[in-house]
């Protein structure tokens, strides 16, 4: 059964599906694979889902540059769990895109061709141990504000998978926190890495949200359809809210001057995030964008033999 297009008009019984679609989101019920869904909702969950798919994936390499380097066993532990858990989040969430028919493999290729995205916080480089820490604390909080909504999306599996996922996020939130906070009572040096690490990471974590809602082509469709259920501003600006209190708690000086309370609104007011900086990292032009795709390549490519084997003992055991 298949959406109707702009050249063909609907048949009389896809009137009938899409009327039942409209119920089912207008009553805040979930869409379940086996259910019509129009063409469009379908696409554009396959390139959202995939997106946060090579999103987890391809955000395994920034600290898993650090898994040989961790100070310490308890350190590595920690970072060696939090690693495989992006990995899980990946895997959560090719299948959910596959029962909307895409191909894992092929959304693969898609990424590595650049054909589809993922989040551009993951092209800036980990240059010392404690962005191991603001990673956990400001990316995955970030991630947390993005995908704690999504928990409700309208789409099942989608839905469903991110009930798990945050909760491991949260986990790799705090255990950022913790790391920061252990760093933040030792030494002047450990202390002076801390603050470097925040003053890269705080306004690429804002850009996490994405675009300005006037400048968010794809929002408005995806929450009238119960996908997305808060804006981008009003995300960035809970992601704000929250985490200026944990800023102070820390002792660190996030890097905008302009950032203050309004105590009108009790919340927040920061600076001009630099959206070009943004545009550019999205267009594959940040740090270490060749660096991502090149290595996500080669994963690809020398282990093609895994799959390989793994498809034809399947495929004998099937027979
Ligand atoms: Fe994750
Ligand atoms: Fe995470």
């Amino acid at each position: 059964m298949s959406a109707p297009t702009l050249d063909r008009p609907a048949a009389p019984d896809e009137v009938a599906l899409q009327a039942q679609f409209d119920a089912t989101i207008a009553a805040d019920h979930r869409i379940e694979p086996r259910d019509w869904m129009p063409e469009a909702y379908r696409k554009g969950l396959i390139r959202q889902i995939a997106q946060h798919a090579h999103s987890e994936i391809i955000g395994m390499q920034p600290e898993g540059d650090w898994l040989l380097a961790a100070p310490s066993l308890r350190r590595k532990a920690i970072l060696l769990a939090k690693v495989q858990d992006e990995a899980g989040h990946g895997m959560y969430l090719y299948s959910a895109a596959e029962t909307l028919g895409a191909d894992r493999a092929d959304l693969t290729d898609k990424l590595i061709e650049r054909k589809q995205k993922y989040s551009s916080i993951f092209n800036y480089p980990t240059q010392t141990y404690a962005d191991v820490g603001v990673i956990g604390w400001l990316v995955d909080g970030a991630a947390i504000c993005n995908q704690v909504p999504l928990c409700r999306s309208s789409y099942g599996p989608y839905a469903r998978a991110m009930i798990r996922v945050c909760k491991e996020e949260s986990f790799h939130q705090r255990q950022g926190f913790e790391l920061l906070m252990t760093m933040m009572g030792g030494t002047g040096a450990q202390r002076a890495m801390v603050q470097d690490a925040v003053d890269r990471w705080w306004w690429p974590s804002l850009m996490m949200f994405g675009p300005p809602d006037d400048d968010s082509p794809n929002s408005a469709q995806s929450m009238k359809w119960g996908v997305k259920r808060h804006s981008n501003d009003e995300l960035r600006q809970r992601f704000v809210d929250m985490t200026v209190p944990q800023a102070a708690v820390l002792g660190v000086t996030l890097p905008d001057p302009e950032l203050a309370l309004d105590p009108e609104t009790g919340r927040y007011r920061f600076g001009a995030i630099d959206w070009d900086e943004f545009k550019q990292v999205l267009a594959g032009k940040g740090p270490c964008n060749d660096e991502r795709i090149a290595r996500r390549r080669a994963a690809r490519d020398d282990n093609a033999w895994v799959t390989e084997a793994a498809t034809a003992y399947a495929d004998k055991h099937a027979s």
